[in-house]
């Protein structure tokens, strides 16, 4: 299980996540939803040791891992797919999903059927420039990308972004699908229609601190949070 106990992050003088707590267990889907600039980028971006928080501490299966660099943490298992779908426009499907595994060096080859039974659409274009792929497919790669490492936990930066709704709902029964398969999920989102739907536990971050917790669907029928994050 990850462990988060009173985190803070700050850029500068800038307070982005202010003592914030919260747990992600061995097989749920955990949601952190919020507004943008509520701080979701910051509280993952720490958790994968791209951000050195000010306080507090994030163990996982009770180790620390503040302190510890980024491919540390891609080795215990935790994965960020960031914001934004960071493929390599120039290189094939097949290429960008081989440097997912680049800590690896056993053959890759069930781990690649294993991606490709999950998004038949990578199979197709297995020899595409990645940069010529649609929206929703690049957002494919960058999650089929994450799985090529054998995450235990992956994380995923607002992966609906942007995307038509087909394509998220799309985008979003693969998480399930994935979570089914063993993968524990960390996900945050402003879509909190989707992601409260799909989450076993969900936060609410509000201005760096969570103000509300419980299961997704449960939110979902919350008078606040419909008229907050659901437009209702
Ligand atoms: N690199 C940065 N430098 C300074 N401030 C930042 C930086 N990144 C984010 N922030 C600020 O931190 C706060 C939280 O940002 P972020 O975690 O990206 O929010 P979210 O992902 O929820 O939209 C915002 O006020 C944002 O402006
Ligand atoms: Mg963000």
């Amino acid at each position: 299980m990850l462990k988060i106990e009173h985190l803070s992050v700050n850029y500068g003088g800038i307070e982005a996540v202010r003592d914030i707590s919260f747990e992600v267990p061995d097989g749920s889907i955990v949601t952190l939803i919020g507004a943008n600039g509520a701080g979701k980028s910051t509280t993952l971006r720490s958790i994968a040791g791209l951000l050195k928080p000010r306080e507090g501490s994030i163990q996982y299966n009770g180790e620390e891992l503040i302190g510890k660099p980024t491919n540390e943490i891609v080795k215990r298992g935790i994965t960020l797919v960031p914001e934004g779908r960071r493929v390599f426009p120039d290189m094939t499907v097949l290429e960008n999903l081989k440097i997912g595994a680049y800590l690896r060096s056993d053959d890759l080859s069930e781990d690649i059927r294993w991606v490709y039974d999950l998004f038949p659409r990578l199979e197709e274009r297995s020899w595409q420039a990645a940069g010529t792929l649609s929206g929703g497919e690049q957002q494919m790669l960058a999650v089929g990308r994450a799985l090529m490492g054998k995450p235990k936990i992956i994380m995923m930066d607002e992966p609906s972004l942007g995307l038509a709704p087909l394509i998220v709902k799309g985008i979003f029964d693969i998480i399930k699908e994935i979570n089914r398969q063993g993968v524990t999920v960390l996900l945050i989102e402003q879509n909190a229609n989707m992601a409260l739907h799909t989450a076993d536990i969900a936060y609410v971050l509000e201005t760096g601190r969570i103000t509300m917790t419980g299961p997704g669907r449960e939110l979902l029928r919350d008078d606040r949070i419909k008229k907050a994050y659901l437009g209702k």
